[in-house]
């Protein structure tokens, strides 16, 4: 069974980290439409709940301190928590792996990054959190990184141009305490072809015309 707890707080109050987030964010919109701020508030407290309890995610009573700060009815917050994936309305691991099996990754190899995922972490099945609570893996749709498939998603960062091997050596690295450097694994840079550019090879100078 997974040491995560699963318990809901009875309380959530907003700490003086997300106090200072959330003015940036309500100033972008006129006072009379700061309901529009529900995303982004949103994330911020399932960012305070991972600074306080190491696990991302938003409790309804955290739902309900994005209600009242936006002064709509918290139905409307529960609605856009509970429709977008990217917000976890149960607890997490501490590291969520997010393995994406749409098309240019499932034929880049992302059958082997899953099992890899699963095998590293011991975890079983995808939705589940790994015994010592360090991760949960899911899967989902295109993270929009086509170019560097295969890609998984830690948290807020994408590893690219993942393999089997190499999605072990970056879960045994996490579990070591280590956090890899983000982008491609394969010492590619960027999305630039693998072996490096075949075209514009020429410096062009510094003029124009
Ligand atoms: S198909 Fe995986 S990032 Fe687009």
């Amino acid at each position: 069974m997974s040491t995560v707890t699963n318990v809901h707080p009875d309380h959530f109050e907003f700490d003086e980290i997300s106090e200072g987030e959330i003015a940036t964010i309500l100033a972008k919109y006129p006072p009379e439409r700061k309901a529009s701020g529900a995303l982004p508030l949103l994330y911020v407290a399932q960012n305070q709940m991972k600074r306080q309890t190491g696990s991302a995610w938003v409790p309804t009573v955290a739902m309900d301190a994005v209600a009242e700060r936006l002064e709509v009815a918290p139905i409307r917050i529960y609605e856009v928590a509970t429709f977008y994936f990217m917000f976890n309305t149960k607890p997490i691991g501490k590291y969520h792996l997010q393995v994406c099996t749409t098309t240019s990754c499932w034929l880049r190899g992302s059958d082997d990054v899953l099992s890899a995922c699963k095998k590293a972490a011991g975890i079983h099945n995808v939705g589940e959190t790994s015994e010592d609570g360090l991760f949960t893996l899911s899967e989902v749709e295109c993270l929009g990184a086509c170019s560097n498939a295969p890609i998984l998603q830690v948290d807020n960062d994408f590893f690219e141009d993942l393999d089997g091997p190499r999605t072990e050596a970056l879960i045994e690295a996490l579990k070591r305490g280590e956090y890899p450097e983000p982008g491609p694994t394969n010492g590619r840079h960027g999305a630039e072809p693998e072996g490096g550019r075949r075209v514009l090879l020429e410096e062009t100078g510094s003029g124009q015309g």
